[in-house]
């Protein structure tokens, strides 16, 4: 094994700064080494970043940005050239939609899609948040595969050209070349999950309807292929799409490498599908940039001897920082930057202050977790709203009120210091205003958080299913954020494996992991994959998550409230949620006997958003005492 370890101590290192000027200094962790394949095939593969690419300003221990990826598989080419190896990059889609550097201008997206493109990338695909609107996939067709035009592969998905009106690739549908160095000759496909949500101008071929066409028959059975490389958005284990190409492909070549990269599930993780058949995925949000080597792979060129030996597959999930990428080029800071990089990070600097991105609303005197604290508590983020935000906001409200709201409305944790306006679009990115429903009757309006939740009688589930409605049972995943399916794994498995998020909040020293005093670890992933658990480059220490609920509720004016009842309660009390979860809330109510149509609820809060809520008693409530 590779297995490096330098240790280090713990401290702020300020010869490593970060290109973005409010970026924090990346801290010093003990590191693994880069499993460099040396005459080998090397990868660098990225995956659902959502317009991170000024990197995490709130968050050392991810804070290198998009010119310091370009910078960095410089010198990763170079050492390739000199050596006689490859480097491939990859990228595996959901590049849009989840940071204020893409989702703060208007039209979305016009600062990201120039600065993406500066990187050099070999394979690309698209992921589902590219589709869902088709003036975002009109884009991804008319710009970001122009721009790709060697390397953007389409597998499974068609668009209708918005000139011409006609259903056609988006982009070719398989590659295959030959590495510059080594010679290695891939076949490479590009897919997407079984994905429906798209908007009606592009069609996604279920993968197992692609796998029956004729021209990726053609393409399996190709005969001069020394590597199969399979991107993707799909999630590299308990997916039926890469099972299915991999089955395609084993059933015509028994023995030749395969390789996956694949995303969506934002975890790091690494899957042995046979001896000569890996996957790998990267993350989320530029937290990871995944490093993947094979050595000892065949070429089978004319004349020359075709080993036996079985290729070796190696990976490294490396923490997106300055002192991780420095370490791993073997550069430092007078030596790591490129011209391209530093130019690259510079126009992310320029579009930041264009959106007025670190504009700050005031500070966070404390950490507030959405997943890594558990509910209620004071240091959750859910606790906050209930206990705070949400009574603070709806104070002026003279009737009393229930509000409810679905913890997958919030999308990100807050760390103390300045709330900005970067911080809104990472926190709450949703659109959805609050809807109201007057005079409900008190005794099914306070049942229906409970049933929310599935604390009633009855799953949410089980209340879709009878009433018949199948489309909200699809939807259920919605309702909560979309990291607790892998935290829930963890607390199930009672592992800290394949730990989502670090943060330190702001960089200072942590508690040491147990007996090993002297190596002091940053809280991290701590991933297990099928290659064991030494893959993080990073040796963190373990992340704690709990469950959240689906939905939290504040109880509003009751004192106020007459009549009320026997037991001092309302009869009947104002019913608020978030938009997004109406379908729910009326199935609930249906459930207790309250039938309402749509039409019957109304605009709350004059059509204020949970991000406005949010940042609004944030400006009215968090100063900043010292200015920094
Ligand atoms: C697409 O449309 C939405 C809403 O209509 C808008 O907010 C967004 O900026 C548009 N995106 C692009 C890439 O034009
Ligand atoms: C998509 O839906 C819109 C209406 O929402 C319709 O006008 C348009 O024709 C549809 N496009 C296709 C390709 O079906
Ligand atoms: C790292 O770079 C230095 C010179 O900058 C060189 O002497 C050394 O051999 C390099 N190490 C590796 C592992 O490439
Ligand atoms: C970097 O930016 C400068 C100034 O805009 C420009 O002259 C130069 O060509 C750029 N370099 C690269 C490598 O893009
Ligand atoms: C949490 O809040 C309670 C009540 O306000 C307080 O007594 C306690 O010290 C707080 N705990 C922490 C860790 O801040």
């Amino acid at each position: 094994m590779h297995f490096s370890r330098i240790s280090l101590l713990l401290a702020v290192l300020h010869s490593a700064v970060a290109e973005q000027p409010s970026a924090p200094s990346p801290i010093s962790a003990p590191l693994r080494g880069l499993p460099w394949a040396a005459g080998g095939l090397n990868f660098l593969h990225t995956t659902d970043t959502h317009g991170w690419h000024g990197g995490h300003l709130q968050e050392a221990q991810y804070s290198a940005d998009w010119g310091d990826y370009i910078s960095f598989a410089h010198h990763l080419r170079k050492r390739a050239d000199n050596d006689g190896s490859d480097l491939l990059l990859i990228d595996t889609g959901d590049r849009v939609e989840g940071n204020g550097l893409y989702d703060a201008s208007n039209p979305k997206g016009k600062y990201t899609f120039n600065i993406f493109s500066q990187q050099q990338i070999d394979v690309i695909t698209s992921g589902n948040h590219e589709l869902y609107l088709s003036n975002t996939s009109n884009r991804e067709y008319q710009e970001v595969v122009p721009d790709f035009k060697d390397s953007y592969i389409a597998s499974n998905l068609d668009i209708y050209s918005p000139k011409t009106g006609e259903l056609q690739p988006l982009a070719p549908r398989f590659r295959k070349f030959t590495t510059k160095n080594k010679g290695v000759r891939i076949l490479a496909f590009g897919f997407l999950f079984n994905f429906h949500g798209n908007a009606n101008n592009t069609v996604v071929q279920p993968v197992q309807e692609t796998v029956k066409e004729q021209w990726f028959k053609d393409a399996v059975h190709e005969r001069d292929v020394d590597l199969f490389l399979v991107a993707g958005h799909v999630p590299v284990r308990d997916s039926q799409e890469f099972d299915l190409i991999y089955k395609a492909i084993r059933d015509v070549h028994w023995d030749t490498p395969i390789v996956f990269f694949g995303g969506h599930t934002h975890i790091r993780d690494f899957r042995k599908y046979d001896k000569k058949a890996f996957g790998i995925e990267s993350g989320r949000y530029m937290e990871t940039l995944g490093f993947l080597s094979i050595s000892d792979l065949s070429t089978g060129k004319k004349g020359e001897v075709v080993a036996e030996a079985s290729p070796k597959y190696e990976r490294l999930y490396i923490d997106n920082n300055l002192y991780s990428l420095h370490h791993h080029s073997n550069t430092s800071k007078s030596t790591f930057d490129t011209e391209l990089g530093r130019n690259v990070s510079r126009t992310i600097s320029d579009a930041r202050s264009k959106l007025k991105l670190d504009h700050t609303f005031g500070c966070a005197p404390q950490d507030y977790w959405l997943n890594r604290a558990p509910y209620p508590a004071n240091d959750s983020l859910l606790t906050l709203l209930d206990k705070q935000v949400i009574p603070d906001t709806f104070v002026g409200v003279k009737r009393p009120s229930i509000v409810v709201t679905n913890s997958g409305a919030i999308r990100f944790d807050i760390f103390k210091g300045p709330f900005t306006i970067d911080t809104t679009f990472l926190v709450s990115p949703f659109t959805s205003t609050f809807r109201l429903l007057q005079d409900v009757p008190y005794s099914a309006a306070s049942q229906v958080l409970k049933l929310l939740n599935n604390e009633g009688q009855i799953t949410l589930a089980g209340m879709a299913v009878l009433a018949g409605d199948t489309d909200l049972v699809r939807r259920l995943p919605g309702l909560a954020p979309p990291l607790p399916p892998v935290a829930r794994h963890i607390l199930q498995k009672h592992a800290q494996s394949n730990a989502l998020l670090q943060s330190a909040g702001s960089p200072q020293q942590v508690p040491m992991s147990d007996g090993d005093a002297d190596k002091p670890l940053v809280p991290g992933y701590t991933t297990t994959d099928d290659a064991g658990s030494d893959g993080d480059d990073t040796i963190h220490q373990a992340i704690q998550f709990y469950d959240v609920p689906n939905c939290i509720g504040a109880d509003i004016g009751f004192s106020s409230a007459t009549p009320t009842t026997s037991v001092g309660t309302p009869e009947t009390v104002d019913l608020v949620y978030n938009e997004f979860i109406q379908d729910w809330v009326l199935l609930a109510l249906r459930y207790l006997g309250q039938t309402y149509a749509k039409e019957e609820t109304r605009e709350a809060l004059e059509g204020k958003t949970m991000t406005d809520v949010i940042s609004e008693w944030v400006h009215g409530h968090w100063g900043c005492d010292d200015k920094d």
